[in-house]
């Protein structure tokens, strides 16, 4: 495809989303709304996008730049219409000629397929219109520009709802708001749309009308899946496309060779990938750029969001998050993996277990109720039921590592930083505070020591320090 320049039009202010956040910016399956529409014209090959900036430019602009750093933000200062919108792109596009094909789409449409913008812009192309509208036909076509056919079927005029005869409102052919130009031809027209009509807004639509009336050729494109233009304005629109987007991905994974039990309760993220034979159970959130390998089960009840899972490994009733499950690894149920965990292949973090910034070798175990902070423990190794990695000792946050082969005995805590050798031991109840040499056993024998002020001497100025200040100088009154 040669020169398109793509408009994105997102200046409109969205208050029906009652939201601080800008309404194309709201997420749906894990990217913001115009975050699809910028990836959708990407099946175009633009030239050149345009971004078309208003309310909360702030955000919106940042956000676009990110996303698609070779675009250009035109600012609409006043969100006079659609027309005028388009005025302003063309405008801040003047640095380059705007040429062949101008595609025009709003910023709010998460479901706009790129193959459909790709074959409405290749038939606009080819058949050498002025104007191309993509259209459909819908069940309520309240709100929407109606599209008005003459006597040979060719499209005539887009009459807007509010200035609409009765007759024109019972048309259910609506205007998708995506619309392909010839540059010149726009460039062209532009300039003699006027604002006399029930909005008092420069339409864009007006196009149709100064192309018939020049004698140009004006065509419809309708698509049988117009759903996929339809714009979130409020929150349960915004819910009800996320509702489709997710029923679309999760059939098209289930094509794809993966098992989903319930497709009504699993959500996946646009970026997640799966592969052949993974089986997901209901009530599971696969958020973000997870990664699920062949034959591993995730679910029920688990939300991964930034995470990798190995081959065969079972994920169940888990909440994790920048976290690798090695291949033929067991997690859950009622784990929560934080960010840095790496769990080893064929290893285990079994229930009530929390870990973060976590390596665990391969084989490792830590079964039951403790939580794992700052960690290194070695292949093979065993933790006992309730143990605490005590990394953080008030003020910094220190590392612990447990060699390959050790066993651990239950309830134990290891204060970081401190060492636990290969093959070692400990009994049940060790408080570990000295490093532990490889093969050793370690049990508990010290009875309590107290020592007096050590906080107000070596804790001077902290809250802690403050809070025993006080408590000493009202005992002392
Ligand atoms: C528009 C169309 C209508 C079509 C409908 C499809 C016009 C006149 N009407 O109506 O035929 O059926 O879309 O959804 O084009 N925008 C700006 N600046 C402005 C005005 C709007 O950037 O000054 C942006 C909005 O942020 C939005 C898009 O343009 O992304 C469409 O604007 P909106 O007000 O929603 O248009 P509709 O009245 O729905
Ligand atoms: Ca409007």
């Amino acid at each position: 495809m040669e020169n398109v320049t793509v408009i994105v039009l997102a200046a409109g202010g969205g208050t029906r989303m009652k939201s601080k956040t800008m309404k194309v910016l709201h997420p749906v399956a894990g990217r913001s709304m115009i975050g699809h529409v910028l990836r959708a014209v990407q099946a175009v090959e633009p030239e050149r996008v345009v971004a078309v900036v208003g309310h909360q430019r702030e955000q919106v602009g940042p956000h676009i730049t990110e996303l698609l750093p070779g675009a250009l933000l035109a600012v609409q200062e006043t969100q006079d219409g659609t027309g005028h919108a388009v005025r302003v792109a063309v405008e801040a596009a003047a640095a380059g000629p705007v040429r062949g094909t101008v595609l025009v789409s709003a910023g709010d449409t998460p479901l706009l397929r790129g193959e459909s913008l790709r074959e409405f812009v290749e038939e606009h192309a080819a058949s050498g219109r002025a104007v191309s509208v993509l259209t459909g036909r819908v069940a309520n076509p309240f709100g929407y520009g109606r599209i008005v056919r003459d006597a040979d079927g060719g499209v005539a005029a887009i009459v807007e709802e509010k200035d609409a005869t009765d007759e024109q409102r019972r048309i259910d052919e609506i205007n998708s708001g995506i619309l392909a130009f010839d540059a010149d031809f726009l460039l062209g027209a532009l300039p003699r749309l006027t604002n006399d009509n029930a909005n008092g807004e420069y339409y864009l639509t007006d196009t149709v009308k100064i192309a018939r009336q020049d004698g140009l050729s004006v065509g419809a494109h309708m698509v049988d899946d117009v759903s996929q233009t339809e714009g979130a304005n409020d929150r349960a629109q915004l819910a009800e496309l996320h509702r489709q987007l997710n029923a679309r991905t999760v059939t098209a994974w289930m094509k794809a060779g993966v098992t989903v039990m319930d497709p009504a309760t699993t959500w996946i993220d646009d970026d997640v990938v799966l592969e052949r034979d993974v089986t997901i159970l209901p009530n599971t959130q696969l958020l973000g750029a997870t990664v699920v390998r062949e034959d591993a089960v995730v679910g029920p009840d688990t939300t991964l969001k930034d995470c990798e899972v190995g081959e065969g490994a079972r994920v169940v009733r888990t909440h994790a998050e920048l976290a690798v499950v090695g291949d033929g690894a067991t997690v859950g149920p009622f784990s929560y993996l934080r960010p840095g965990t790496q769990v080893g292949a064929t290893g285990k973090v079994g229930a009530f277990v929390e870990t973060k910034n976590a390596v665990l070798g391969e084989g490792a175990k830590v079964p039951h109720l403790s939580y794992v902070g700052d960690a290194t423990i070695g292949e093979g190794t065993n933790i006992g039921a309730g143990t605490i990695f005590a990394n953080y000792d008030g003020v910094n946050k220190h590392h612990t590592v447990v060699g390959k082969h050790a066993r651990t005995g239950s309830n134990n805590t290891f204060v970081a930083p401190v060492t636990i050798g290969d093959g070692a031991a400990t009994g049940g109840g060790t408080v570990v505070r000295q490093d532990v040499p490889p093969g050793a056993l370690v049990v508990p024998g010290a009875t309590q020591r107290v020592i007096e002020d050590w906080v107000l001497e070596r804790r001077e100025g902290t809250a802690q320090a403050d809070a025993a200040r006080s408590a000493r100088s009202e005992s002392t009154d």
